[in-house]
């Protein structure tokens, strides 16, 4: 009976801690005190600056790093639609430089796992032999479109949801990305992702969608490929290919069993392309307040270019130009790229952005580029040196 009696104050005693411990600190306050502070790298200038909740916050606040100011968690605004956060990704990603390349004979086949600000998105760079955020790299379009020019110089595009804009434009080559978002009405500009994008070169045409979806799940593959009018269907497994019957020999591997493919043009491009949703943190830190029927399914993308001209143009393009100086004023937090109106397009697949350069013109033909000794070739190297440019 005694020890029965000790045994019931025990639990009540253990109730009583639980219960008070959660009176004391509501969860909210718990993890978000009094005060806050941006905690997002890739916003140095608000980063870890300590900021005062408002006292009309109930349940204490985070830093929104864009704007770098305190805002409530779960709103002071009156019963907002229950936000829908995909379900975090379970632990960071493992990658491998798989360069056979007798150079990183060192790091080949070395398993990585990908830094904490990109678990599921990092590359190994075989050169440091370090895992690097794959939006972190020049030539890339990640997020509410960041872009990271060929300089190096980091700038954000927004254009406008559910149009088109010219993002890479040449003489044999052209992307066009679509632009998917949602208003805000607290700011004068829609917060927008890039859904689609639409590659023409030679007489080819090439488009990469993320399909339009509610929930997430990883497994499911959401990205939709189409190859001059046909739709490409590729097993769901990583390293299985397409491989086109043209010239330039285009392949499509998929680099994950789902939403992660490359597209390589032979001497044009290389292109990574992987299919995200808005995750909880995107949505909870830039206050994007996204809801339960479309979590905003949208691209984030990596450019290699082997054979830009000096004329090349478009958002991204303009940056890989010899003589190219940013437009975006440095030192400023959020560096934006103007120019809605000169990369303003009708259509995924339309060159006709006011800056297009590019001719559909079969300049690229079948073969061409195997025999580069031919004597009606001329033969450039790309700006870089990186690639070989002919002509006939
Ligand atoms: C894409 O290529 C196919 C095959 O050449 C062609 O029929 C189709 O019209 C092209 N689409 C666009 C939008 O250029």
């Amino acid at each position: 009976m005694a020890q029965l009696f000790s045994h019931i104050v025990v639990v009540l005693l253990v109730m009583t801690i639980t219960v008070s411990k959660v009176e004391a600190t509501p969860p909210g306050i718990a993890n978000n005190p009094s005060h806050s502070h941006c905690s997002d790298d890739e916003i140095k200038q608000c980063k870890n600056l300590p900021h005062v909740c408002p006292k009309f916050c109930p349940n204490g606040c985070i830093t929104e790093c864009r704007s770098c100011k305190p805002i409530c968690i779960d709103g002071a605004s009156p019963s907002p639609p229950p936000p829908y956060y995909p379900p975090p990704s379970t632990s960071p990603k493992k990658v491998k430089c798989k360069s056979k390349d007798k150079k990183y004979v060192k790091c080949y086949d070395q398993e990585h796992t990908c830094p904490s600000t990109c678990p599921g998105t990092c590359q190994v760079d075989c050169v440091s032999c370090k895992p690097v955020c794959s939006c972190d790299k020049p030539g890339s379009v990640c997020q509410d479109p960041r872009f990271i020019g060929a300089d190096g110089i980091t700038f954000y595009f927004h254009g406008k949801k559910d149009k088109d804009f010219c993002l890479v434009s040449d003489s044999n080559l052209h992307i066009n990305g679509h632009f998917i978002g949602k208003r805000n009405e607290n700011m004068k500009r829609d917060f927008t992702w890039v859904q689609a994008i639409g590659i023409l070169y030679g007489t080819h045409n090439i488009s990469i969608e993320a399909q339009k979806t509610a929930t997430w799940d990883d497994a499911i593959d959401r990205l939709y490929l189409n190859i001059d009018g046909e739709s490409i269907l590729i097993p769901n497994k990583e390293g299985e290919r397409w491989m086109s019957e043209y010239g330039p020999t285009t392949y499509v591997t998929r680099t994950s069993n789902t939403n992660e493919i490359v597209i390589e043009v032979e001497n044009i491009l290389k292109i990574t392309a992987k299919v995200v949703p808005i995750t909880e943190k995107e949505s909870r830190v830039h206050n994007y307040g996204i809801t339960e029927d479309d979590c905003f399914a949208h691209l984030e993308l990596g450019f290699k270019f082997f054979a830009l001209s000096d004329e090349v143009s478009g958002v991204l393009g303009q940056t890989y130009r010899r003589n190219y100086v940013s437009r975006v004023k440095m030192g400023a937090s959020m560096p934006v790229m103007g120019g809605d109106k000169e990369f303003s397009a009708s259509g995924l697949f339309n060159a006709d952005c006011s800056v297009a350069k590019f001719q559909a013109v079969n300049e690229i033909n079948e073969g061409s580029l195997n025999n580069l000794e031919m004597p009606s070739l001329r033969c450039n190297s790309g700006i870089y040196g990186r690639g070989v440019v002919c002509k006939r």
